[in-house]
């Protein structure tokens, strides 16, 4: 299967907010805000093609058209980072499912860990979104897509912040299924699989840790 090119959002609103949580001298309360606000914005990008039923409503003038989802929703935040995308998106679809998969980076070798998931039993039947803010080496979103997958998941987009060569080129291989929406392709990993520029480690400057 031939990869989709990822969709970099170019907003300058979205570009903003990225600078924001970008710099080092951003503190956890302000990084908060900014990636709540960037969050909804890649939503935005990610979920403009989602089909629509037509349905009929009764304003208090007259009868008209509108539109309601057409299939589920569920967003699956990879703990802990991705929850913070989530906190940003949720206000726009309350109504969304919300299943969690948790994996940790071993910090010597850079692999994934899974330690934790809880996810529904209809995901075939929906548009799922998987978020985290960082696409590093890309092995967390790879395991966590093979989850997906494996609990019946047929249509995924990837909602990260900041993406990287590494990362796209291991999701291409791995998953060339799954869309990406991001707000940047940085230059690459150093030498401790971080990203360059990139914003640091995501769940701490989030948490506060
Ligand atoms: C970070 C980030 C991603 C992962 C990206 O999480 O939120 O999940 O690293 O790196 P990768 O693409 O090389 O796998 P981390 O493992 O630090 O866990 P945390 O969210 O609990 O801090
Ligand atoms: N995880 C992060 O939080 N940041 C990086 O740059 C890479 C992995």
């Amino acid at each position: 299967m031939r990869r989709m090119q990822p969709v970099v959002v170019q907003h300058p609103l979205a570009q903003c907010h990225l600078t924001a949580i970008r710099a080092v001298s951003t503190p956890s309360h302000e990084f908060r805000r900014h990636l709540n606000h960037l969050a909804r914005m890649l939503f935005l990008e990610a979920t403009r093609e989602l089909p629509v039923h037509e349905i009929s409503v009764q304003t208090p003038i007259t009868q008209t058209h509108g539109a309601q989802l057409a299939r589920p929703l569920v967003c699956v935040p990879i703990l802990r980072a991705g929850l913070g995308l989530l906190d940003g998106i949720l206000p726009l679809v309350p109504e969304a499912i919300v299943a969690h998969v948790g994996i940790k980076r071993n910090e010597e070798t850079a692999l994934p860990q899974p330690y934790y998931a809880n996810l529904p039993a209809n995901l075939g039947a929906a548009d799922v979104f998987l978020l985290d803010p960082m696409l590093a080496t890309g092995g967390s979103a790879c395991e966590a897509a093979r989850q997906l997958k494996e609990a019946g998941a047929l249509r995924i987009v990837m909602i990260c912040v900041v993406s990287c060569p590494e990362g796209l080129a291991a999701m291409a291989r791995a998953h060339p299924d799954v869309a990406i929406v991001t707000a940047a392709i940085d230059d690459g990993l150093n030498e401790h699989c971080y990203i360059v520029p990139g914003l640091g480690d995501a769940g701490d400057r989030y948490f506060g840790t």
